[in-house]
């Protein structure tokens, strides 16, 4: 497959290039937690990295919640700074490759942009296929333009509207209205239903 690889990802979390790192939960994802209806619902968090979203959740009492991640440094990170987060719950492997499924909620922040454009079929492909019937897939997109040397690859609104259609019911993408500073009118928030 196209995507830049596991050694790739391990190679930046081991020499510190991790500038997409905000430090803490990103506000849009803090507010979308802080709605939800029900403490048991079933979350994954792919491509998770140092995962302050998953580690809010987590102190919020949701205990069914997952990451994966290609590389073992930041799961490691996330265990060490989550010491009682069940280690089975956090996953060293290719998303493409994930076993555990049912998920009722999958959250996506700058994972999708990490992948290799060739690669967002495939990407919908499979979160179709960890999610519930009537399952969400919830999160952040760049909204910015294309550019073939990413990562950070781009998109628009439009395109990503026309792609994720075609597997799910889209509920909302809009520009996210309480993004960190750096990000303000460049990301968007989207929840998408698995119809
Ligand atoms: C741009 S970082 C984002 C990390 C985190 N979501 C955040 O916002 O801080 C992308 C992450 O996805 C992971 N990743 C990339 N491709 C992956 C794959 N195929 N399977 C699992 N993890 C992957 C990388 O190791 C990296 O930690």
């Amino acid at each position: 497959m196209e995507y830049l690889s596991a050694d790739y990802w391990e190679t930046r979390w081991q020499n510190n290039q991790t500038g997409w790192d905000i430090g803490y939960v990103s506000p849009p994802l803090k507010a979308y937690f802080d709605q939800l209806d029900s403490k048991q619902y079933k979350i994954l968090i792919p491509g998770a990295g140092n995962a302050y979203e998953a580690e809010y959740l987590f102190q919020q009492g949701f205990k069914n919640v997952f990451v994966v991640d290609f590389s073992k440094s930041a799961i490691n990170n996330f265990l060490k700074r989550n010491p009682s987060f069940p280690t089975e719950q956090a996953i060293v492997s290719d998303f493409f490759q994930l076993k555990e499924s049912h998920f009722d909620i999958i959250i996506e922040q700058t994972f999708f942009c990490a992948l290799d454009p060739s690669l967002r079929e495939n990407y919908l492909d499979k979160m179709k296929s960890l999610l519930k019937p009537g399952g969400k897939l919830a999160g952040l997109l760049f909204h910015l333009p294309e550019k073939k040397d990413g990562p950070p690859y781009g998109g628009d609104k439009e395109v990503y509207l026309e792609q994720f259609a075609t597997r799910f019911e889209i509920i909302e993408m809009d520009i996210a209205k309480n993004s960190i500073e750096s990000r303000q009118g460049n990301e968007l928030f989207f929840e998408a239903e698995n119809s």
